[in-house]
């Protein structure tokens, strides 16, 4: 894995991720650190957006997490889920046809907050509104969607700090200038298995992505940490971060 080249997002077959193993791990219990993650999400957006809707919104990496997506119903007519892996899509598609109780606590953490009861029947809404859509993290179009949130994505896809780095810039690429977006990152992480099978991770902190996003976010950006405390979900990591901003208004960078 540390040997140049061997540990890019390339060199893994993505479509050997098993959803229901991943699934299983990460979301059939529903965390306290995830659920205080979208609750900050929530209320950042509801800062960001007061009343606007209808936006268009993107979760980039989606895997079986639909915690993003759910934050930005309220804003959103549309919210695209881009994902690498074939199986991971195959989840997705059956999952936001109806999505099961498993994302039950984390509506209900969004459902008492202002705004998020208008979407009236979650379920409904996430399966008119979602499309998941094949793509890659490093093609993604330029200044498309008006909200954005990828999760454990950028650093968890290579080993390799370059593809981190070119990974989260074009995530904020791919956003409108103003745009709100979230994103978490596990922290220091050392890689991670899924049914058994190794995937790659670039060990990163916050100074690492403050630093990437450098003249490419408004100066508001802000952080939240969830230290891996007495229950971690695995070995080889040291917490959750979550980062919320927006895009320059000012995009004078056209290519990443
Ligand atoms: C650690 S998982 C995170 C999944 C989910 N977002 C979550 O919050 O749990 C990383 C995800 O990135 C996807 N992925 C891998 N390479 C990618 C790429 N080049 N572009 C977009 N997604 C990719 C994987 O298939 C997987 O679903």
């Amino acid at each position: 894995m540390t040997q140049p080249g061997l540990g890019r997002n390339s060199n893994f077959d993505w479509d050997e991720f098993n959803p229901e193993s991943y699934l299983k791990h990460n979301y059939a219990e529903a965390r306290k650190d995830d659920i205080r993650f979208v609750s900050t999400i929530g209320d950042f957006f509801l800062e960001q957006l007061g009343g606007r809707n209808a936006l268009r919104g993107v979760d980039v990496g989606s895997g079986t997490n639909l915690y993003p997506a759910l934050a930005m119903l309220p804003f959103c007519r549309e919210i695209t889920l881009i994902e690498r892996s074939e199986a991971n899509r195959r989840w997705l598609e059956r999952e936001i046809r109806g999505y099961t109780p498993v994302w039950e606590p984390f509506w209900r953490e969004l459902a008492v907050k202002e705004r998020y009861p208008e979407v009236g029947d979650p379920v409904g809404a996430l399966a008119e509104r979602a499309v998941v859509e094949p793509g890659s993290i490093f093609d993604l179009p330029r200044n498309k969607w008006e909200i954005g949130t990828m999760f454990f994505v950028a650093e968890s896809i290579s080993a390799d700090v370059e593809e981190f780095r070119e990974g989260l810039r074009r995530f904020i690429g791919s956003l409108v200038p103003g745009a709100p977006f979230a994103a978490g990152f596990m922290e220091n992480s050392q890689g991670y298995k899924v049914d058994g099978r190794l995937f790659p991770a670039v060990a990163i902190t916050d100074n690492d992505i403050r630093d990437c996003l450098k003249g490419l976010v408004e100066d508001d950006l802000r952080f939240a940490f969830e230290s891996v405390g007495a229950h971690p979900l695995r070995h080889g990591y040291t917490g959750m971060i979550l980062a919320c901003g927006r895009k320059r208004q000012d995009d004078t960078e056209t290519e990443t």
